[in-house]
């Protein structure tokens, strides 16, 4: 019976789901190798990148590399909605690619490549935007949030959760590891998705979120979600006085040394737990709670904890960025590969709306 399943798998949406229920039904080890997730995710090259990033979606992906089918990308569309410099967006696009090699991605073992590389997603873009019902894209917080926060309001801004949303059903993508505040956007694309299917037929797999809740939302120096856009980040590559003036500015409450504090509430003990050891941070919640927890001693600690969490892949990143041809050469190698599997999926797409006369 079993013959049959890879044919089944690439014609069903869904299909990781189904495969599942089958393999319950018939007792069959999930470690045989029938059906290969994929999991996609991308980052927007509009700023250094932050341990925020780091934390919340590329040690994930990286992690993802042994047993999944990776589709990593710098979304640089995505980045133009607020990067209005050439200089910046171009070297923005090559820095985040070498953090994502200096951190340990290997381009041989996923697809790994620049957004604007595979033009296919713009026309998906537009296709799902005749779709994308206008109250739910205006329901998306985040456009608001940007707006809030000074960028201008454009048509992209906007539609930036439609450009998502082609993003991942482009590469038919089952799950999409991001941060919590990505969440809305990704209900976004489950919606277009569904929605497309049953007005046009079974074409894209809805893909599932995967937010993990440890390090669903790091905090910035001010207690805000860690965000390139509102300029309270810990970069992950600065080093020396830069990081050192990063972490002494994280905020922290008036309470003194002695007293009691509570820890879950405090920006710095949220930043610390990401880096000290399980032991080490039991002594430190055990400070918070009982009085003695000195924030001055604890950002020390912490900024020890990050250069040296780092060093590896910050001598890597300078070699990487040393020759920045072999970067682009990894790039489009990459946009190749990921071309290949877009244009089978637009293909299906225009057929099934009547773009194929
Ligand atoms: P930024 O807000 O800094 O511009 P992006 O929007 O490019 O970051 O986010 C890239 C990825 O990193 C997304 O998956 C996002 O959810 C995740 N991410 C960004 N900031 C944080 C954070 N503070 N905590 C957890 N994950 C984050
Ligand atoms: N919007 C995401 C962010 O700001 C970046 C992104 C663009 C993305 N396209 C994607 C994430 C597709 C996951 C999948 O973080």
């Amino acid at each position: 019976m079993f013959s049959t399943l890879p044919f089944f798998c690439d014609l069903r949406y869904g299909a990781p789901r189904m495969v599942g229920m089958l393999l319950e039904l018939e007792n069959i080890n999930l470690n045989s190798n029938l059906y290969t997730m994929k999991i996609l995710s991308g980052i927007q090259p509009s700023g250094q990148l932050h341990i925020g990033n780091y934390f919340g979606m590329m040690k994930t992906m990286i992690s993802h590399m042994e047993t999944s089918e990776l589709y990593v990308f710098i979304v640089d569309l995505h980045a133009l909605t607020s990067v209005h410099d050439r200089e910046r967006l171009a070297q923005g696009t090559l820095e985040a690619a070498a953090d994502f090699l200096a951190l340990g991605l290997d381009p041989d073992r996923c697809t790994f490549w620049v957004q604007s590389d595979v033009p296919e997603v713009c026309e998906l873009t537009w296709i799902l935007s005749t779709i994308a019902p206008m109250g739910l894209i205006e329901r998306c917080h985040s456009y608001k949030d940007k707006v809030a926060k000074g960028i201008a309001a454009s048509h992209g801004l906007f539609s930036y959760p439609v450009l998502m949303a082609a993003d991942i059903l482009l590469y038919q993508a089952d799950q999409v590891p991001v941060g919590k505040d990505q969440k809305q956007h990704l209900e976004v694309a489950r919606d277009l998705a569904q929605k497309f299917n049953l007005e046009f037929g079974e074409t894209f797999v809805v893909p599932e979120p995967a937010i993990s809740q440890e390090t669903s939302i790091v905090p910035g120096l001010d207690g805000q979600k860690m965000s390139k856009s509102y300029g309270n980040t810990i970069p992950i590559f600065l080093e020396g006085k830069q990081l050192k003036k990063r972490v002494m500015a994280i905020e922290t409450d008036a309470t003194p040394v002695e007293d009691p504090k509570n820890p879950d509430t405090c920006n710095l003990y949220n930043i610390f737990k990401l880096f000290a050891s399980p032991e080490r941070l039991q002594e430190v919640r055990n400070l918070y709670l009982n009085g003695g927890a000195a924030y001055g001693y604890i950002k020390l600690e912490l900024l020890d904890l990050i250069s040296e969490r780092f060093a590896e892949a910050r001598k890597k990143k300078a070699e990487l960025l040393a020759d920045p041809g072999s970067i682009r050469d990894i790039l489009h190698k990459g946009a190749i590969k990921a071309r290949e599997k877009a244009v089978v999926t637009l293909d299906m797409v225009r057929d099934r709306v009547g773009l194929k006369y």
